[in-house]
C-alpha cells in the first residue's frame, strides 16, 4: 500500500479550500447560481462534510530499543485509518525523502479517550534492524494521507561524542514563553541527539489541549529528535483516583519508550526505563512513588520496592562509562517548604554505591545545581560523588530556599532555562543558559578511571556575591 505524497495531499487541500471560498463568494453575490458553480459548491460541501480527517498529526519520535539499531514513532489521526504504517529508507541529502529501498512498517493502532467526549486514534511503529550512525528518512500515515518526510540519525554502536538538551518543567506558558526556550535551546545545540524532559511537561497530564500546545511548542523537532521524558506529579495527577501511580493512557499514546522497566510493574510501562547512548547510560526514573503522597501508601511501597530492585540491576550491570539519571522530584530541593527525605535516603545510597555521575531533575520551578555530593555531603572534587541539577523551562516560578546552600554551586530563581550536556570521551560538559542566552551555570566532569572523575566548577559568580560552597 502506498502512502499519499505530501505534495499531492497539499494539492487536494488547496483545491478543497478554493472550492469552499468559491461557494461562499457565490452565495453572497448571487441568489441564482449557475449550474457549474452549484456543482462546485455541492462537491466542496459534500467533501468537507463526509471526508474524515485521516491526516497524521502529533508525530513524535521515540525509542524502540537500542538507539544504535532502532527508533520508533507515534502519531495520531482524528479518524481511525485502516492499515496504518510507516515507511523508512536511507535519508536523501537535506532530508528531501528516502533513497534506495523503502521499507513499510505496519503500525499498531490504539483509540483512547482524550476527554470532553472525544476519542482519538494513536499509532506506534518501531523501526528495527537499522545501521548504527546512519541517517534515515521516514514518513507515517496510510493509503489516504501521509506526513512529509522526517529524518533522524541512529546512535553510534560505540562511545562517541554527542550532546543533548535537558529541560526542566514546561507546565505553564506552553503557548508562548515555553516555545521561546525550546527555540533558544535548539539554536544553542545544533546536532543535539535527544531532549531530556524532567517531568511536569503539562499542568494537567490528562488535558489533550495541553498536549497539543506542548507538541506545538516543539514543532517538527518532535518528529526528528526523540525525547527522554519522565512523568512528574502533574503528568499523573488524576491517577490518584485509581490509587495506582500510573501515567494516563495519553502519556503512552504520545511516547514510544524502551520497554525495559521493572518487569513486575507492567502497569507502569513507559515511566521508568533506560537507554545506552554512545557511552552513556541514561536512566529515566519515575519517582512519583517515592515522593508523591497522592497515592495510597501500600501501592507506593510496592512500586518503590520493585523500582529499587530494578534500579540496582540497571546501575549495577552497567558497562557504560557515564551514568545519568533523570527524575522529577529533586534530591536536594531548591524551592521553599519542600523535602523528600525518604526518597533521598533510598536513592542516594544507590547513586553513591554505583557511581551515578549526574542527576537531572525538575519540580521546583527554580534552578539549583550542587557540587559533587556523596552521602549527603560535599565530596572532594577528585573523589566519587554525584552532581544534582534542578531546572525549569516553563513560566511558573517559585522562590528558592537556602536549606541546601552549602551543597550548591549555583542557585537562580525567576529564569526560564535550558541546559546542554555534551559528552566527549573522558569529559562531560554541562552548561545552563537563560532564554536570552545569558550563561547561568557550567561545570565539567573529567574521567580519571571507570569509577572516579574530577569535578571542575565553572559557574559564573554573580557580581558582588560571595562564593557559595566549594570552589575549584
Ligand atoms: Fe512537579
Amino acid at each position: 500500500m502506498r502512502l499519499m505524497t505530501s505534495s499531492r495531499q497539499l494539492q487536494v487541500r488547496r483545491r478543497a479550500i478554493a472550492g469552499l471560498r468559491l461557494c461562499a463568494a457565490t452565495a453572497a453575490l448571487v441568489a441564482a447560481v449557475t449550474l457549474t458553480a452549484g456543482v462546485a459548491c455541492r462537491k466542496a460541501t459534500s467533501a468537507s462534510a463526509v471526508a474524515p480527517d485521516t491526516s497524521p498529526v502529533r508525530i513524535v519520535l521515540g525509542w524502540a530499543g537500542d538507539p544504535a539499531t532502532s527508533q520508533a514513532v507515534t502519531w495520531r489521526t482524528t479518524a481511525a485509518v485502516a492499515s496504518p504504517q510507516a515507511q523508512i529508507g536511507l535519508a536523501a541529502p537535506d532530508c528531501g525523502g528516502a533513497i534506495g529501498p523503502v521499507r513499510n512498517i505496519a503500525a499498531v493502532a490504539r483509540t483512547i479517550d482524550v476527554g470532553r467526549n472525544q476519542r482519538a486514534t494513536h499509532y506506534k511503529a518501531g523501526f528495527t534492524g537499522l545501521a548504527p550512525a546512519t541517517r534515515y528518512a521516514y514518513r507515517v500515515g496510510s493509503a489516504s494521507s501521509s506526513s512529509r518526510w522526517h529524518c533522524f540519525s541512529t546512535a553510534s554502536a560505540e562511545a562517541a561524542p554527542f550532546r543533548f538538551i535537558y529541560l526542566g518543567d514546561a507546565q505553564r506558558g506552553l503557548g508562548k514563553r515555553w516555545p521561546e526556550v525550546v527555540r533558544a535551546a535548539f539554536a544553542a545545540a545544533p546536532g543535539a541527539r535527544f531532549v531530556v524532559h524532567a517531568g511536569d511537561l503539562l499542568d494537567e497530564g490528562y488535558d489533550d489541549g495541553q498536549w497539543r500546545a506542548w507538541l506545538a511548542g516543539l514543532g517538527d523537532r518532535a518528529a526528528e529528535l526523540p525525547g527522554v521524558p519522565v512523568p512528574g506529579n502533574h503528568d499523573v495527577m488524576r491517577s490518584r483516583l485509581s490509587r495506582v501511580a500510573a501515567a494516563p493512557d495519553i502519556w503512552n499514546a504520545h511516547f514510544a519508550l524502551p520497554a525495559n522497566g521493572p518487569a513486575d510493574l507492567p502497569e507502569l510501562a513507559g515511566q521508568s526505563y533506560y537507554l545506552d547512548y554512545q557511552g552513556v547510560r541514561i536512566v529515566a526514573l519515575d519517582v512519583n512513588a517515592f515522593a508523591n503522597e497522592d497515592f495510597r501508601e501500600s501501592q507506593r511501597s510496592k512500586v518503590q520496592a520493585a523500582q529499587l530492585t530494578w534500579l540496582r540491576n540497571v546501575l549495577g550491570e552497567n558497562p557504560q562509562r557515564w551514568t545519568i539519571v533523570v527524575q522529577h522530584y529533586p534530591m536536594y530541593p531548591v524551592a521553599k517548604h519542600r523535602d523528600f527525605g525518604r526518597m533521598r535516603a533510598a536513592l542516594g545510597a544507590l547513586y553513591d554505591k554505583f557511581g551515578v555521575n549526574l542527576v537531572l531533575q525538575g519540580h521546583d520551578h527554580a534552578y539549583g545545581r550542587t557540587h559533587k555530593v556523596y552521602d549527603g555531603r560535599l565530596a572532594d572534587p577528585e573523589a566519587p560523588g554525584t552532581v544534582y541539577a534542578t531546572s525549569v523551562s516553563g513560566s511558573k516560578m517559585y522562590a528558592i530556599t537556602t536549606r541546601w546552600r552549602p551543597l550548591m554551586a549555583r542557585l537562580q530563581q525567576d529564569a526560564q532555562l535550558y541546559q546542554v550536556v555534551s559528552v566527549t570521551g573522558d569529559t562531560l560538559s554541562y552548561e545552563s543558559r537563560a532564554v536570552d542566552g545569558t550563561a547561568i551555570d557550567a561545570f565539567e566532569l573529567v574521567k580519571r578511571s571507570s569509577s572516579a572523575s574530577r569535578y571542575v566548577n565553572q559557574a559564573p559568580r554573580p557580581a558582588g556575591v560571595a562564593p557559595q560552597g566549594r570552589e575549584n
